[in-house]
C-alpha cells in the first residue's frame, strides 16, 4: 500500500456514522447495500475500519453464517484515497479477521472480483450462498438483473497457505 500512515483497527460504535457516510454515496448507486448507523453501531465488532490522520477513510464487514461460512461485506474506501492498495488490505483483514473467528470459508458476492482475486479468491457459482440470497438480495432492487459475481477463498487450501507464508517472509 503507497498510503502513508494508514491504520486499520477494529470499529467501535462510534464509527458507525463515519462508516455509513462512506458507504452512503455507493448506495445511491445501488454499489453496496444500506445500513443504518444503528445498525452499524449494534454489529461494530464485526467491522474493520481504515483510520488516517484522524479520519475513517475505509471499512469492511464480516457477517457470520455458520457452519465456517463467513461473508466479505460492506467494503467500501473513500474516494479521496482509492486506488492506492487500502482496499486489497481491507480485504486481507477481513480475512484475517474471518480466519480469528474460525472461518473455513470466506465469500463475498462483489462488482470488483479483482480485489478478492488478488487475495486468491475464485469466482464461483452465486448459487453456493443461498443464505446470502435469503438473508439480503432478497431485499435488493436489482435481485432480479444482479450483475454482482461470487467469489470464495477456502482458508487453508494450499494456495492460501502459500500466500500467508509468501505474506510473513521477511
Ligand atoms: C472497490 C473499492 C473498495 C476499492 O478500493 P481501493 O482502495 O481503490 O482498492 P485498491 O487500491 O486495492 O484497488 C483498486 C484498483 O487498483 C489496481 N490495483 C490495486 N492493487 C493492484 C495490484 N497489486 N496489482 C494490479 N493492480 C492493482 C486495480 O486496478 C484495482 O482495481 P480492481 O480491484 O478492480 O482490479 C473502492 O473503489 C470503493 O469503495 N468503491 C465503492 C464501493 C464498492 O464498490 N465496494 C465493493 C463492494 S464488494
Amino acid at each position: 500500500m503507497t498510503l502513508p500512515s494508514v491504520l486499520i483497527r477494529p470499529a467501535h460504535p462510534v464509527d458507525a456514522v463515519a462508516i455509513v457516510g462512506l458507504l452512503d454515496p455507493y448506495v445511491a448507486e445501488g454499489i453496496v447495500l444500506p445500513r443504518t448507523a444503528a445498525e452499524v453501531s449494534a454489529s461494530a465488532g464485526d467491522f474493520l475500519v481504515a483510520e488516517s490522520n484522524g479520519l475513517v477513510v475505509g471499512a469492511v464487514a464480516v457477517r457470520d453464517y455458520g457452519h465456517y461460512l463467513v461473508e466479505i461485506r460492506s467494503l467500501v474506501v473513500s474516494s479521496a484515497v482509492a486506488g492506492q492498495g487500502l482496499g486489497s488490505e481491507l480485504v486481507a483483514a477481513a480475512v484475517g479477521l474471518a480466519r480469528e473467528r474460525g472461518a473455513r470459508r470466506v465469500f463475498a458476492l462483489t462488482l470488483r472480483p479483482g480485489l478478492f482475486e488478488r487475495q486468491h479468491f475464485l469466482q464461483v457459482d452465486r448459487d453456493l450462498f443461498p443464505q446470502k440470497v435469503w438473508a439480503d438480495c432478497i431485499h435488493c432492487p436489482k435481485r432480479c438483473r444482479c450483475d454482482e459475481v461470487a467469489v470464495a477463498l477456502d482458508l487453508n487450501s494450499a494456495a492460501e497457505r502459500a500466500e500467508r507464508a509468501r505474506s510473513a517472509a521477511p
